[in-house]
């Protein structure tokens, strides 16, 4: 009986919020899920237990997961036996309050306890199957020591490219916008060799691509593993995963401004699988709201990190995190972080308008901003990047780039892969390509794409 009551149970979907990050912890979830018997699906409706994972940086993303808990809720009146989990930053954010909010969830996981999921529908599908009253929520928040050597497996998907490798977990910053020291923790860091080992798992798998996570990459290590020849752990690291056969492009995301020593710099001349493009985020343009915001940097600095990595790569392609809005960011403030803005030419940039954050140190802070001026000033950044990301696209039309062809494209007959410079490539392919690196040329370009046609002398399929 029991065993009936499990097989008939036993279908996940995961749905995640936020983050790269968190898009990787899922995967994680789904593949110790499918090693426990259970199958993933790809919508709720198929599935007897919806899983958010869910994103705590912004209200809009906490109030979002929290509608669809309710939504969900309300098909366990028709069918008793389905199952609602929160895991992952809002779960460790709210803790014991989402109970209270949202009596009818079933489990509830914080970031340091995703291997932790099987055991727990375990557990509750086979007290549901008793006799006895219905299981209480399961409540799991605790810290967990190594939890960052959790978050290492794959789920095999057919022609997969492109993998996320988690390197760490937590962050020590202090930024104080920011609620993911609380929710991820302290930092700390996996060791390199099975990282390593992980990307060589890939690599036989035919992944051909690597991006490195962690919430501050240039932190990685930093305490566990020495300097080597004036290297910081992170760039061993690179160049390690560099001498994997098979792994044709290094990514990573995403580094702070305070530890992007020239070691890294370098690492762009001297790494030829590192690609030329980062993700650098900026937060202000502006000294004072940076030293507001707790971000141990200036601009200059950041602009002499932008010149040294442009000088060794003139073709550097450059994106960022920026945040209007913030607490006391008067016009003056956010017209010089704008025209810094500009200054720098950003090929791409998420632009996040400020949202309050219970806990954080600029929780208390005067002169909040108005919604509708930090509508206004996202509507500036939006304008200046939109005019920026269009120019640098076009300048490609009639170049010759090399792309990494990742799969059909989501409308139409064509294929879509990536420049080294993270341009979203679009051109007429062919399934045989996938996972090659062939060689474009751009015909035509938008602000978020460049269309061309393959030169076929650079195929070594056909
Ligand atoms: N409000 C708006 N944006 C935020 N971010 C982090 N905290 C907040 C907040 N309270 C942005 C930062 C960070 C990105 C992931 O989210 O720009 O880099």
């Amino acid at each position: 009986m029991a065993f009936v009551f499990l097989f008939t149970m036993n279908r996940v979907f995961i749905k995640t919020y936020g983050c790269q990050m968190n898009e990787r912890d899922s995967e994680q979830v789904a593949s110790s899920l499918r090693g426990r018997g259970y199958s993933v699906v790809d919508n709720e409706f198929d599935a007897d237990v919806v899983l958010l994972n869910t994103c705590s940086v912004r209200d809009q993303a906490e109030q979002k997961a929290i509608g669809k808990a309710g939504y969900l809720a309300k098909r366990k009146r028709t069918d008793p036996n389905f199952m609602i989990g929160v895991m992952g930053c809002m779960a460790q954010n709210r803790g014991d309050e989402l109970v209270d909010r949202l009596p009818d969830l079933d489990l509830i996981v914080g970031t340091q306890k995703f291997h932790r999921v099987p055991d727990h529908l375990d557990n509750l599908i086979q007290t549901m199957s008793g006799e006895g009253p219905k299981p209480s929520t399961i409540v799991d928040l605790g810290e967990e020591t190594d939890s960052q050597n959790t978050i290492k497996d794959h789920l095999p998907k057919k022609n997969q490219v492109s993998a996320f490798v988690s390197i760490m977990q937590g962050c020590n910053m202090n930024c104080a916008f920011c609620i993911v020291p609380k929710t991820r923790g302290r930092e700390r860091a996996r060791p390199m060799e099975q990282i390593v080992e992980e990307a060589h798992a890939l690599a036989e798998q035919g992944v051909k691509e690597i991006t490195l996570l962690g919430q501050i990459v240039t932190s990685y290590g930093r305490r566990e593993f020495p300097v080597v020849g004036g290297k910081s752990p992170f760039v061993q690291l690179i160049e390690k995963i560099n001498d994997v056969d098979g792994i044709e492009r290094i990514r990573f995301t995403s580094p702070h401004p305070r530890g992007f020593k020239q070691d890294l710099v370098e690492a762009y001349r001297d790494v030829p699988k590192l690609c030329e493009y980062v993700h650098l985020p900026l937060q202000a343009g502006c000294d004072k709201t940076l030293r507001a915001m707790n971000r141990p940097y200036t601009k200059e600095r950041y602009r002499e990190i932008v010149e040294s990595l442009r000088s060794i790569v003139p073709d550097m392609y450059i994106s960022t995190d920026i945040i209007v809005g913030f607490p006391g960011e008067t016009e003056s403030d956010f017209n010089e972080s704008a025209a810094f803005f500009e200054d720098i030419g950003f090929d791409m940039s998420y632009i996040f308008k400020y949202s309050i954050r219970t806990g954080t140190p600029a929780e208390t802070m005067l002169d909040q901003i108005s919604k509708e001026e930090k509508e206004r000033r996202n509507q500036v950044l939006l304008d200046i990047l939109h005019t920026r990301s269009l120019w640098r696209n076009e300048q490609l039309v009639g170049t010759v780039q090399e792309v990494l062809v990742e799969g059909p494209a989501k409308r139409g007959d064509k294929f879509v892969g990536k420049t080294r410079g993270y341009r979203n490539s679009i051109f007429d392919g062919d399934e045989r390509l996938i996972g090659k690196l062939v060689e474009m040329k751009v015909e035509r370009a938008t602000v978020s794409t460049i269309y061309g046609d393959l030169v076929l002398a650079g195929v070594d399929t056909i």
